[in-house]
């Protein structure tokens, strides 16, 4: 199909988007209404949402979402910053709000190499940790924090990001001192913190089959091993041309076919032009700035947002047909102006990735992708 043929969905947000922030308009469609009998609709939040700095943003959230997952409190570095200090201000204030709105309460993320603060692998004297003790910090942070939530949040992101792209483990610090099974190590000590917890592995760039093999893998051998695993994260950071939507079929119903709950967990769309062809959301690659890699900082041209529209309604039409193996379908973030892309992998760029833009205005892709539920109802 042409994407740059005006659809209804179009029009008919071009008609409604003068409305200012569509936060309060009784006749707004709601994706958690179109999506109800296929998954969880939900964002991740900064602090600022779930703390009333941004009202116009919880508004939204509360409006249009049954699921929310912290961008960054629950996060190492924020939760645990010292090895004798938890802070749970702010995942406390998220999990209440959650609560308070009856969303279903994601957890992100208990075991990362990302945002995990130097001390965690280092003994008194900055020397790396052994083994053992490495394991006991990691069961102390894992049987704190799932236990003081348990019973409140549904279920953990409890490995992120443990593959490189040809599919073979990272060599994230967790593995250099651990070995690789870290990995059911943190599972297990998840386990036994909340029995009833669903626990997931989560990764980008699984659509691409290396990547996805090596998850398979890891899948089948914590099975193997009798470890509790009961979901697969595909974070879904993706591109205008990448992954096709058989690819993104592909990938879901392979880890279904193990008996996965399959979510999508980190969905935005990056619009923006690459300077380094990476496929996924690996936060060591980045680039310099230049204006030509900055080339819509008003509105998104009327050709980008059709674009926009018809990439996001091909991805949720794979997701609709596949819903009987999809649980949830997470955006991460509310609306475009405080996404994560506008500072990766450039600084300071504007990004227009989400369904909602930087004045809380339901984009064209907003409708587009709600008219992928309701039709096929
Ligand atoms: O809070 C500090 C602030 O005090 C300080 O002034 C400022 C200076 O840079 O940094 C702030 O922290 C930033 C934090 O986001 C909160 O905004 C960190 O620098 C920044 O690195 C951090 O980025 C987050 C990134 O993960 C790294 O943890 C992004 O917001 C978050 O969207 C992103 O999310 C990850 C998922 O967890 C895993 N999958 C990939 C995804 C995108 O990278």
């Amino acid at each position: 199909m042409n994407p740059w043929i005006p659809s209804a969905a179009f029009s008919v947000a071009v008609m409604i988007s003068g409305f200012g922030p569509q936060t309060e308009k009784a006749d707004q469609p709601i994706l958690k209404d179109a999506f109800g009998t296929h998954f969880l609709i939900g964002g991740a939040l900064n602090d600022d949402v779930v703390a009333g700095k941004d009202p116009d943003a919880a508004l939204l959230v509360q409006n249009q979402f049954n699921t929310i997952t912290p961008e960054n409190v629950m996060k190492w570095a924020l939760i645990h910053p010292e090895p004798a200090r938890y802070d749970f201000d702010a995942s406390d204030r998220l999990v209440a709000f959650g609560r308070k709105n009856t969303m279903v309460v994601i957890g992100h993320t208990l075991v990362w190499h990302n945002q995990t603060p130097g001390w965690v692998f280092e003994d008194g004297n900055g020397k790396p940790l052994d083994r053992e003790t490495l394991l006991e910090r990691m069961r102390d942070h894992i049987h704190t924090i799932v236990g003081r939530y348990k019973g409140t949040v549904q279920g953990w992101d409890v490995v992120n990001e443990a593959l490189d792209e040809d599919g073979s483990l990272r060599q994230a610090p967790w593995m250099k001192i651990i070995g690789e099974d870290y990995i059911a190590r943190a599972f297990q000590f998840a386990h036994e913190a909340d029995p009833e917890a669903e626990l997931y592995y989560n990764d980008f760039s699984l659509e691409n089959e290396p990547k996805r093999n090596g998850a398979l893998a890891l899948v089948r051998k914590l099975q193997s091993q009798k470890i509790r695993i009961t979901g697969v994260g595909l974070q879904g950071h993706y591109k205008m041309d990448w992954p096709s939507p058989m690819q993104v079929q592909t990938t879901i119903e392979a880890f279904a076919g193990l008996g996965m709950k399959v979510m999508i967990t980190e969905l935005d769309m990056d619009v923006l032009p690459d300077p380094t062809g990476h496929q996924g959301a690996d936060l060591s690659i980045r680039a310099e700035r230049r204006e030509e890699l900055d080339p819509y900082t008003g509105e998104l041209p009327d050709s980008l947002q059709f674009a926009l529209a018809e990439r996001y309604a091909e991805l949720f039409r794979v997701f609709v047909g596949q819903s009987d193996k999809l649980s949830r379908v997470t955006f991460w973030g509310v609306y475009d102006k405080t996404s994560w892309l506008n500072n990766w992998p450039v600084r300071g760029r504007t990004n227009h990735p989400l369904l909602f833009d930087r004045n809380y205005r339901p984009k064209p892709a907003f409708l587009a992708v709600i008219k992928t539920g309701t039709r096929e109802k």
